[in-house]
């Protein structure tokens, strides 16, 4: 797949997932901007010229408008959005705080949606894009993750309305769904935990960040071009839903 000149948005770039998916982009040949509220704390191995970051929150108006400005003004267009920026604060309902729910469904809900809105009229003008939310296994329904697994159903849903909304105008809107992939996020779990989890998984492993980077890659490339709202589930057979 090739990316030459394509100009490539990737939300929580700087580490995790959000961090190898810009590595791929960056190999075939794009322009990747990140924003990513840390980005101090980018993890980004890849000192390159055709990679921009700026710090920001996706959950902020104002934050996102200033930044896709910047991107348009430095880069002339955007071809491909990444949502990929995500927070976890788990914990079963009877003991969440509304301020749990409330963080996690401006960053992992509102966020993407603030993105796509400003993003769907650049697209909408140039006639074509591609839109890849992260979304996760977990909207299917988690233990202890009433908020997180709200906010990414709710992401789903956004991904397939915005497929409808933005297809007359050639762009595509699809989601890729991780299970459990090795990650900052997921060793901030207690170990305890992350091993439960993962012994869960069909084939008994977590999967990577490349695992994601691949799917999230295709799904942008123009060879996807005839796929929309779909929700690609990478997550090692975890949503088959019966296990041994
Ligand atoms: N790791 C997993 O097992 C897993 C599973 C399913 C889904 N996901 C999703 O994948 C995405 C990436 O997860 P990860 O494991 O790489 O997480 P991570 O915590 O390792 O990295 C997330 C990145 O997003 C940035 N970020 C957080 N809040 C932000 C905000 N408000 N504005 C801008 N940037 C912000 C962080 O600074 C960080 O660089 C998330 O959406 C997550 O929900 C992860």
């Amino acid at each position: 797949m090739k990316f030459e000149n394509k100009v490539v948005v990737v939300t929580g770039g700087a580490r995790g997932i959000g961090a190898e998916i810009v590595k791929h982009f960056l190999h075939a040949g794009a322009i990747v901007h990140i924003l990513d509220k840390d980005i101090a704390d980018s993890s980004n191995p890849d000192k390159n010229d055709r990679l921009i970051a700026s710090s920001g929150d996706v959950s902020n108006a104002e934050d996102v408008k200033s930044f896709i400005s910047h991107v348009v003004s430095a880069s002339g267009k955007i071809d491909v959005l990444i949502n990929n920026a995500g927070i976890i604060r788990d914990s079963v309902i009877w003991k969440m705080e509304e301020d749990d729910f409330d963080a996690v469904m401006d960053v992992n809900l509102k966020g993407p949606w603030l993105m796509c809105r400003e993003v769907a009229s650049i697209m909408r003008e140039q006639k074509s894009g591609r839109i890849v939310n992260i979304t996760s296994r977990s909207w299917l329904g988690n233990f202890g993750q009433s908020n997180y697994s709200s906010s990414k159903g709710g992401l789903v849903s956004l991904t397939r309305v915005l497929a409808l909304e933005l297809a007359r105008s050639n762009v595509t809107v699809n989601a890729v769904a991780p299970g459990l992939i090795d990650t900052p996020m997921t060793r901030s779990m207690k170990p305890e935990i992350y091993d439960q989890l993962q012994s869960a998984i069909p084939g008994g492993k977590a999967g990577t960040p490349a695992d994601i980077a691949n799917a999230v890659t295709f799904l942008a490339s123009d060879e996807a071009q005839y796929i929309t709202g779909q929700i690609i589930h990478v997550d090692g057979g975890k949503s088959i839903g019966a296990n041994v």
